[in-house]
Parts: structure tokens; C-alpha cells; sequence
């Protein structure tokens, strides 16, 4: 008989129809968050899930759900996996990267651009009706072109931030990240790799696109404010777990740096209140990869690995490649 699986979210119809030649589905059909208790439940009898990357895969979930054999993340950020209680337990996890890495880096240009140059604050300001004279200084922002761009975390994505602004902003790049690039893609990205305190004190605007984990929670903290240019914006794209937020919005409030743009927040969906009350800040939900055309290719993405390692027994995009024992 056909496996059975579970989505988790609702997902686009000719996704679920593909789904639906290979496999008994049951949907979510909603955005609403399933509690840990009733995600085990609907996981009962289940070979595979597909998850939106809020559902936590963790040794509990595991032993509740023994069908279970694959989870594929409709993100390419897996923060919520478990890695090696899933490896320990014989289930696969997949992600959807690739996909999504040029749109993301396009919303990055435009979150820096957005940041730098005040564009929400001022459109706050003019749709107040606040706008009754032009001065020289009316939201003179900060220089993007031909300033100093700093990526912490240089995987595709930051390396397609590099592109567009070595190539489109001559901007230099300078990036920290746990391995170097070799040279020549260093050269063709204008890029210099830096230590974490060099790419601190260096950066004109910083970027973070880097994967969440224990090591990177709160990499961003008071004392590495402390370090930055008080003219400096920085710019979250990765989680919002990298930086501490509390002291973002001292470091605003106080001017220590000139602003900074959000599309991630420590305990989304729900916004710290006092980022809400600081003007040098934009702040967006979470929509980095967020065209239809991504999203579809997201969506299809995760679905293939499912369809990919429940018939064949080899995802596409596999982060615990190295399965020693499949259940
Ligand atoms: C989004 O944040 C993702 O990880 O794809
Ligand atoms: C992150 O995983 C990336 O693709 O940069």
C-alpha cells in the first residue's frame, strides 16, 4: 500500500497533487501552528512530513512517531531539526536550498537599501503629512555604493549578496565565516576574508546570513555592537536568534549604531514591542525568499524529497547524508 504523509502547512495545490500520486496525504491546509502534542499526533502511521521549519524534530518527537522516515524542511534553514537525534534514529532530514538563494540575496540588497537610506521612515514621515518643506539633511541615509559591505556567514547566499554589490554597488566585501573561499572566488567576488573583530570594526553595513545553531545564538550581542562604526547598519536575514535583541535596541535607541534591517526576530511571530517604538529600524516578516516563483520552487522542492527517498531511498537535498541505518 502507498505511504502516508503529512503537510504540515498549506502548500500550493499542484504541489499537494504531485504529492498525491505517490502517497496518502494529509494536510494541514491552514498556517495555524500544530502544539508538539498534536503534531505527534497527526504524525501516527506517517513514513514522511513535510515541515515548515517551526516544527521542532527533536528525540521526543522521534520515539512518539516510529513510522516516521523522512522530514523535509520547506526552508533552507533547519534550525528546527534535531541533526543527530534524527541520524541516531535512522530519519532523513531535507532542505530546500539553491532554490531560493538569488531571490534572497535580491531582498538582501533591498533590505540594506531600504535600511540605509531610511525609505520606511521617510514614507512614515510623508504619508503623516508631515512633509512640508525640503531640506539638504531630510533623511540623509548612509552611502551604499562604494562602501564597505561585511557578510558574517559566506554560504550561497552571502555569496550572492557579494556578487550584486561587488558587481552592482562597487562595493569592497569583507566576510567571516568558518571556512575561506578559495582565491579566484574571493578575486571575482571583490571579497577578503577578516576575523570576527576585523569584520566588526570594518563593516560599513553588515550582513548576517549565516545558519542558526547554538553556536551562532546571539553572535550579535552588546559587545559586538560595541565594536561596530556608530554609522554602521546591520542587517538580519539568517534568525533572529544571531542577535540579541535587547541590546539592538539600546545600541539603536543610543545611536551606538545608525540603524539596522530585520526580517527575522527571536520569537517570531511575535515582535519584541520596543522595536516597534524605534524609528531607525525596518522590519519585515520574514519574506526574504518570498516570490511566487520561489516559493513554488521551495514548495516542490521539499515535496521531491519526499517523493524522491520514500520511492527510491535517496533525497535530493539531503542534511544527514551519512544515514547509517534508514528505519
Ligand atoms: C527561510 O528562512 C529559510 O530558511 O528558507
Ligand atoms: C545557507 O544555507 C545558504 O544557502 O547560504
Amino acid at each position: 500500500s502507498r505511504p502516508s504523509i503529512l503537510v504540515a502547512r498549506a502548500v500550493f495545490p499542484e504541489v499537494i497533487a504531485s504529492l498525491r500520486e505517490h502517497f496518502e496525504v494529509e494536510t494541514n491546509g491552514s498556517d495555524d501552528t500544530w502544539t508538539p502534542a498534536q503534531f505527534a499526533e497527526r504524525l501516527q502511521g506517517k513514513a514522511g512530513v513535510l515541515t515548515s521549519g517551526a516544527e521542532r524534530i527533536d528525540t521526543a518527537l522521534l520515539a512518539a512517531c516510529p513510522s516516521l522516515r523522512i522530514v523535509s524542511n520547506l526552508a533552507v534553514g533547519y534550525n528546527n531539526f534535531d541533526v543527530p537525534a534524527m541520524t541516531a534514529a535512522g530519519v532523513m532530514g531535507t532542505n530546500a536550498p539553491d532554490v531560493l538563494t538569488e531571490t534572497t540575496a535580491d531582498f538582501g540588497m533591498a533590505l540594506l537599501l531600504a535600511t540605509a537610506r531610511r525609505l520606511t521612515e521617510s514614507e512614515h514621515f510623508l504619508r503623516a503629512g508631515r512633509w512640508n518643506k525640503w531640506g539638504l539633511d531630510l533623511f540623509a541615509g548612509a552611502e551604499v555604493n562604494g562602501s564597505t559591505l561585511g557578510i558574517l556567514g559566506m554560504g550561497r547566499i552571502g555569496q550572492a549578496i557579494a556578487k550584486r554589490a561587488a558587481h552592482g554597488f562597487d562595493m569592497p566585501v569583507i566576510y567571516h565565516n568558518r571556512s575561506r573561499l578559495d582565491a579566484a572566488t574571493e578575486a571575482k567576488l571583490n571579497a577578503r576574508y577578516v576575523s570576527k573583530t576585523e569584520l566588526l570594526q570594518q563593516a560599513d553595513h553588515l550582513m548576517l546570513v549565516l545558519p542558526y545553531s547554538a553556536e551562532s545564538h546571539h553572535a550579535i550581542g552588546a559587545d559586538e555592537m560595541a565594536q561596530m562604526k556608530p554609522t554602521a547598519t546591520l542587517i538580519n536575514l539568517a534568525r533572529g536568534g544571531i542577535v540579541e535583541e535587547n541590546a539592538l535596541v539600546a545600541a539603536l535607541r543610543e545611536r551606538r549604531i545608525a540603524a539596522a534591517g530585520l526580517d527575522v526576530f527571536e520569537g517570531e511571530p511575535k515582535i519584541n514591542p520596543d522595536l516597534l517604538t524605534v524609528p531607525n529600524v525596518v522590519l519585515t516578516p520574514h519574506i526574504a525568499s518570498a516570490t511566487l516563483k520561489t516559493r513554488r520552487a521551495m514548495a516542490q522542492l521539499a515535496a521531491d524529497n519526499l517523493i524522491a527517498y520514500l520511492t527510491t531511498g535517496q533525497a535530493l537535498t539531503p542534511v544527514n547524508p551519512g544515514l547509517p541505518s534508514p528505519r
